[in-house]
C-alpha cells in the first residue's frame, strides 16, 4: 500500500523535516514571480532566484542521487519583455550544484484565448528537468506512444534507400533506415507535452493537469518510490502519485489548499485499498461512519 505524508507549512521550513537522499522524483509548479497575488502571494520577479534557491538547496539535499526534479514555470513579462528570472535561476541552480539535464514543453492545447499588439496567446510553459548526476532512473518504454496510421501507409512500400541507412541530407552525422520501423508498435515520445490545462471543478486557480505529474511519474519512477511536491496546491501530484502505487510527500503553505489535498489524496488512498482488496479476492466491506 502506498504511504502519504501531506505537510502544512512553508516548504523552506517544512523541508527540513525530510531525511537526506530519500525522494525519488520531485514534481513540482511554484508560484509564478508576481502572479496570483490575491490567492496565494507573488514573489517579485526581480527577487525570484533569491526567494527560490534556499529552497531548491533543501530539495538538492532530500533528492536521491538516482532522482529527478521536474520544475514547472514560466518567465513573466515586464515593460514589454520577458524577464530573465528563470534562466538565472537555472545559472545559479547549477552553481548550487544541480545538472541542468533537459527542457520539455508543456503546450497548453486550449491556452487562453487574447490579443496584444506585440505578442501572440502564450501556449507553453517550461518543465525544466534537474538531476543531482549524468546517470539518473528513467524508464522511457513506460511513456511510448502508439506508431499512428501514418506508419503502415509510409513502411507499405519501401524504395531501395529505405532499406539502408540514409544518411542525414545536411551532414549532422545523423541516419535511419526506415526498414527498421517494421513490425514496430510504439515510438519514443518527443520532449514536447501537448496537454489542456483544467481549472473546473478543482478549487484551485492553477492546477496541473493529471496527466502531467503522471507522465513524469511513469518516466522517472517504479511503484514504491518516494515522490515529492512541495508547492502541492490542490494535491494533483501526491493523489496521482498514490493512485499508481507511489508513496507522496506534499507541503502547502494555504491551509484551504492544504485541505483539498488531504481529501484528495485519502481519496486515492482508499480507493487503492479497495482495489487491492478486491485483487486478493477479499470481499470489500465498507465500514460504517461513526
Ligand atoms: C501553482 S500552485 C500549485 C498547484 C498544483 N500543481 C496543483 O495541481 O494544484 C502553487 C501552490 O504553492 C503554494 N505555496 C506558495 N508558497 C509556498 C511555500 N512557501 N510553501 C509551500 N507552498 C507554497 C500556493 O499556496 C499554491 O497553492
Amino acid at each position: 500500500m502506498p504511504e502519504s505524508r501531506l505537510l502544512l507549512g512553508d516548504c523552506h521550513e517544512e523541508l527540513r523535516r525530510l531525511e537526506d537522499a530519500s525522494v525519488d522524483l520531485i514534481v513540482t509548479s511554484p508560484p509564478y514571480a508576481d502572479s496570483r497575488s490575491t490567492t496565494y502571494g507573488g514573489v517579485s520577479p526581480d527577487h525570484y532566484v533569491e526567494w527560490f534557491l534556499p529552497i531548491t538547496a533543501e530539495l538538492l539535499r532530500v533528492l536521491k542521487p538516482t532522482g529527478t526534479f521536474i520544475l514547472n514555470i514560466k518567465e513573466k513579462v515586464v515593460d514589454g519583455e520577458r524577464h530573465t528570472y528563470v534562466m538565472e535561476l537555472i545559472l545559479a541552480m547549477r552553481a548550487q550544484g544541480w545538472l541542468w539535464t533537459e527542457e520539455f514543453i508543456w503546450h497548453k492545447k486550449n491556452c487562453y484565448p487574447g490579443k496584444w499588439p506585440n505578442r501572440f496567446r502564450d501556449a507553453w510553459e517550461r518543465l525544466l528537468q534537474f538531476n543531482k548526476q549524468r546517470k539518473f532512473h528513467m524508464y522511457q518504454e513506460e511513456v511510448m506512444v502508439p506508431m499512428g496510421d501514418w506508419a503502415e501507409r509510409r513502411l507499405r512500400n519501401l524504395s531501395q534507400t529505405d532499406n539502408v541507412r540514409d544518411p542525414s541530407k545536411v551532414g549532422s552525422g545523423f541516419g535511419k533506415r526506415v526498414a527498421n520501423w517494421i513490425g514496430r508498435e510504439k515510438a519514443y515520445p518527443t520532449n514536447v507535452l501537448h496537454l489542456a490545462t483544467e481549472t473546473k471543478n478543482r478549487n484551485h486557480s492553477a492546477v496541473f493537469p493529471d496527466d502531467l505529474p503522471i507522465w513524469f511519474i511513469k518516466l522517472f519512477t517504479r511503484p514504491g518510490d518516494w515522490v515529492l511536491d512541495p508547492f502541492m496546491g490542490s494535491g494533483t501530484t501526491p493523489r496521482v502519485a498514490v493512485d499508481m502505487g507511489r508513496n507522496a510527500i506534499g507541503i502547502e503553505i494555504l491551509p484551504n489548499y492544504y485541505a483539498l489535498a488531504q481529501t484528495a489524496v485519502d481519496g486515492a488512498l482508499r480507493q487503492t485499498a479497495q482495489l487491492a482488496l478486491l485483487e486478493s479476492g477479499t470481499p470489500y466491506e465498507p465500514t460504517e461512519p461513526e
